[in-house]
């Protein structure tokens, strides 16, 4: 399995100084910048999108992770896709057609991935698998930052490790909501291999550190 990603979620950042606290997790060790794009629909809050992507793009030296939280997400993958984004995740409950929405990230030659709210079983998703780079095992209820981690969250990484072991798939296995110094070593166990962290990195007054923690 690959060393730690860690990656920084945006939505925790200083949108007054989104330029300087995408420098900051560069210099404090990050690997991605997590982008989650909320459409209040999938979710019920609105967060930020392909403006701000562009603008982010433009000064990232970090690949970009977007997190579609977003009602049938082809509608947007290409734009996306265009503005910057390394990597398009999005919500297994969010599209009718999963299987058009992958095939949709995958021509616009980006990372595929595919998320999971708490609720839906691995088991849904389970054919789709080998279509995609990345899972991504929410572990929190998707929407808001800075909420407990929910433990229960834990045997689905060990399933989707599973599985693709079986498949001898080099899978991603990443995981969002509620990591921090504790909840990292839990996720790494149960087989996580990229930690999406938010409210905890960017509260941290020393966040090299924090990165640090979660490896
Ligand atoms: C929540 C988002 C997360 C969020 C995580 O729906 O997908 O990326 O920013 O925030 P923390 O790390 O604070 O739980
Ligand atoms: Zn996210």
């Amino acid at each position: 399995m690959k060393n730690t990603v860690i990656a920084a979620s945006l939505l925790s950042a200083d949108f007054a100084r989104l330029g300087e606290d995408c420098e900051r997790a560069h210099a404090s060790g990050c690997d991605w910048l997590h982008f989650d794009i909320m459409d209040g629909m999938f979710v019920p809050s609105i967060s930020f999108g392909g403006p701000v992507l562009r603008s982010v793009a433009g000064v990232s030296k970090l690949p970009i992770d977007v997190h579609m939280m977003v009602t049938e997400p082809i509608r947007y993958i290409r734009r996306y896709a265009e503005l910057g984004a390394a990597g398009i995740t999005i919500h297994a409950e969010a599209a009718k057609d999963v299987r058009a929405a992958i095939a949709e990230i995958r021509s616009c030659g980006v990372r595929a991935g595919l998320a999971l709210k708490p609720a839906t079983p691995v088991s849904s998703i389970f054919e789709l698998i080998p279509l995609v780079d990345m899972v991504l095992v929410m572990t929190v209820e998707p929407g808001f930052g800075g909420q407990e981690f929910m433990s229960e969250t834990l045997p689905k990484i060990a399933e989707v490790r599973q599985i693709a072991e079986s498949l001898g798939q080099p899978l991603d296995i990443e995981v969002d909501g509620g990591i921090n110094g504790i909840t990292a070593a839990l996720v790494r166990e149960a087989g996580a291999n990229v930690l999406v962290s938010g409210s905890y990195l960017f509260a941290a007054q020393d966040m090299s550190a924090a990165v640090s923690s979660l490896r």
